[in-house]
């Protein structure tokens, strides 16, 4: 291994004693290929075992919590019991590689899909309809507003979700708060319009993802024999006013550090993007962040990183510990086992559309990777 690429395979333990083998960890990314009953299927099994070889933690696609969350077609299920065979097989097929394992929890909330939920109404902290295009698709539905009832089950919800994953093996679990989910959705002033206590005041807007979080490590403490992982991702900032702003991410970063986790994890697309609004804007939002965090909580960075000097730098520039990796390693599976062995000249960065075999990834992905515009490096036929 080049000696400059040793900041990215120092271990690294987390405040819970977990020890993490090195800085590397697999975004979490949506394959949208469970089976038809909602458990993961071999080919999603498969992938996992294919990346999990090289870096320190694997974090996987979100599941839903609860039926009317659920978000994308072929998402596998964390809300019944009868699911934790079907998450067991997702625990084992990351650990048995080596890496730390840890399922995403999730709710769409408002971005929830409407012909895959119970009679197709979305549910959400207010009525107040989104405008989400993915390209490959939309959502415009307005919601209903969760009862003061349906919140407090959610919360329970999330937190059966968890022992459930402990059950199943996994490490830890990740809460979903990131790119306008249930958790985003509630402390956005955008989304969130109510006047009870889940609402009003940013305070209030904190409430339900503090009680989430609060919830989840109940049932950690209650269950978990062994230490266990609890991160949150979260989205800086949003683009709608009234909506997040880069003032309003500190004050959730403080509220997050008091809730004392193990990790918090940035979710954006490019580790160097500038803040929209609110702040200095000649730096990076996650300089910013890291700086504003300090050491009180480890950071994981992510966004666009396909190559070992820009995971170095990312590292080295702004003083965070972890870097995730998403759409390179679905690229180049074997991305830490190159760089270990000194063999980087060989990391690719593009997918080659004969490939699919060869990268396990599973055929809703794959046909999306190689649709989509713009969202994988696709080489020409
Ligand atoms: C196919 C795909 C599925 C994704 N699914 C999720 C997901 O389930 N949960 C999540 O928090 N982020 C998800 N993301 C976002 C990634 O975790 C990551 O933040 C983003 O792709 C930017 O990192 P990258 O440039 O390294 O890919 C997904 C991204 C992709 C490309």
């Amino acid at each position: 291994m080049k000696e400059i690429y040793k900041p990215l395979f120092e271990p690294f333990t987390l405040k819970n004693g977990v020890q993490l083998k090195n800085r590397i960890v697999m975004a979490p990314m949506t394959t949208f290929s469970a089976n038809s009953d909602d458990t993961a299927s071999d080919a999603e099994l498969n992938y996992y075992a294919a990346r999990s070889n090289g870096p320190g933690m694997v974090i996987t696609a979100c599941a839903y919590v609860q039926a009317s969350g659920k978000g994308f077609e072929g998402q596998f299920a964390a809300d019944r019991d009868s699911m934790i065979p079907s998450l067991r097989s997702v625990a084992s097929s990351i650990k048995e590689k080596g890496a730390k394992a840890v399922l995403q929890l999730y709710h769409g909330g408002r971005l929830a899909v409407p012909h895959l939920i119970p009679n197709g109404e979305t549910l959400s902290a207010s009525s107040v309809a989104p405008r989400l295009d993915r390209g490959f698709y939309s959502i415009d539905k307005t919601p209903r507003s969760l009862s003061d009832e349906e919140v407090v089950e959610l919360i329970k919800d999330f937190g059966e979700a968890t022992r459930r994953a402990i059950e199943a093996g996994f490490d830890g679990v990740e809460l979903h708060g990131a790119t306008g989910y249930i958790l985003q959705q509630f402390f956005s002033p955008h989304s969130n319009i109510r006047t009870d206590r889940w609402g009003g005041s940013l305070e209030k807007r904190l409430t339900f993802p503090l009680a989430v979080i609060e919830e989840t490590k109940r049932v950690i403490a209650e269950h978990a024999k062994q230490p266990f992982i609890i991160g949150y991702r979260l989205t800086p900032e949003e683009p709608e006013t009234p909506g997040i702003t880069m003032t309003e991410t500190f004050a959730l970063l403080d509220a997050l550090v008091e809730a004392k986790l193990d990790y918090i994890h940035m979710g954006v697309t490019d580790f160097w993007s500038k803040p929209r609004r609110g702040v200095d804007s000649k730096r990076s939002r996650m300089e910013l962040i890291a700086e504003h965090v300090g050491n009180r909580v480890p950071i994981i960075g992510v966004g666009s990183i396909h190559t070992p000097d820009e995971a170095v730098q990312a590292l080295e520039q702004t003083g965070i510990p972890l870097i995730a990796l998403g759409r390179e390693l679905i690229v180049e599976p074997e991305w830490v086992e190159k760089v270990k062995q000194g063999r980087e000249n060989d990391i690719k960065t593009t997918v080659n559309p004969n490939d699919q075999a060869r990268l396990q990834v599973p055929d809703p992905l794959w046909e999306l990777m190689m649709s989509v515009e713009g969202w994988f490096p696709v080489e020409k036929k």
